[in-house]
């Protein structure tokens, strides 16, 4: 199956994809966390990506459609896969679509939308900090780690994201609201579409996720493995 999570910079992907992946036995694949270790390595996508990140701006259609197909072709998704950050133009929107008919011959399952007001989004931003191993993103203030600036999961020394800055933050969402929205939509027109209320807490906002799922897939066996109460995997 592969899920798509759509919403605003800091709306929540990436929180909402750590713990759906803990439950799920889906890969989790997010076109940023993809960029930025390219950057860390220092590869030709990484260089190409770095200008762009920074100004906030979407690197170039071509470039990421290769990078997330190739991505998609690893045995670790072969199965299936919940793309964050990924498609974020129509144009991505179309290529992912075409791709995965002519590849693995299967379709986007259901699109996970997580609505929050542009205000809530950059207080996000502005007190998000990341785990560099693991990318699990904290909240200063919101979603605190038990131990002030260690991850919970591998006690790396968390970081923030330079392009969280206030400037670039505001930019990266004058584009997401300019490109991405209209994939709202899109998806819609096509009945995919899940809209999620992301101003809760982020315990509730998973709740919503796995209920609107659950209402799609009312089987017993399926419901508890979505609820994490099997060990069995949902990809089909
Ligand atoms: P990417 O890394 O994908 O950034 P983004 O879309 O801007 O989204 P974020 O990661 O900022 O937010 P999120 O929704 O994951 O929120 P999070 O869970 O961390 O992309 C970076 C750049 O790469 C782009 O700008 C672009 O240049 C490039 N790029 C990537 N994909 C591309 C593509 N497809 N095409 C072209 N270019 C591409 O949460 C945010 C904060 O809120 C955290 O502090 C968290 O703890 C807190 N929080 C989460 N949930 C809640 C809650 N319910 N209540 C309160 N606080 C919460
Ligand atoms: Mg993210």
């Amino acid at each position: 199956m592969y899920l798509i999570l759509l919403g605003a910079p800091g709306a929540g992907k990436g929180t909402q994809a750590h713990i759906l992946t803990s439950r799920i036995q889906i890969a989790h694949v997010s076109s940023g966390d993809l960029f930025r270790e390219n950057i860390k390595k220092g590869t030709p996508i990484g260089i190409e990506a770095k200008g762009y990140i920074d100004r906030g701006e979407l690197v170039p259609d071509e470039t990421v459609i290769e990078m997330i197909m190739n991505h998609l072709n690893t045995p670790a998704c072969r199965n299936g896969a919940l793309l964050d950050g990924f498609p974020r133009t129509i144009f991505q929107a179309d290529s992912l679509n075409n791709a995965l008919h002519e590849r693995f011959n299967k379709g986007i399952g259901r699109i996970i939308y997580v609505k929050v007001d542009t205000d809530a989004l950059l207080q996000r931003l502005s007190g998000r900090w990341i785990c560099p191993v693991c990318q699990t993103p904290y909240h200063e203030l919101n979603n605190p780690p038990k131990i002030k600036g260690i991850c919970d999961h591998d006690a790396a020394a968390l970081y923030q994201r330079d392009d969280d800055k206030r400037s670039t933050a505001e930019r990266r969402l004058q584009v997401y609201f300019n490109q991405t929205m209209p994939l709202i939509e899109y998806y819609k027109k096509q009945g995919l579409l899940l809209e999620i209320n992301g101003q809760q807490s982020v315990e509730n906002v998973t709740n919503d996720i796995i209920e609107a799922l659950n209402v799609l897939s009312m089987d017993k066996e399926k419901k508890d493995i979505i609820l994490g109460e099997t060990e069995e995997s949902l990809v089909a």
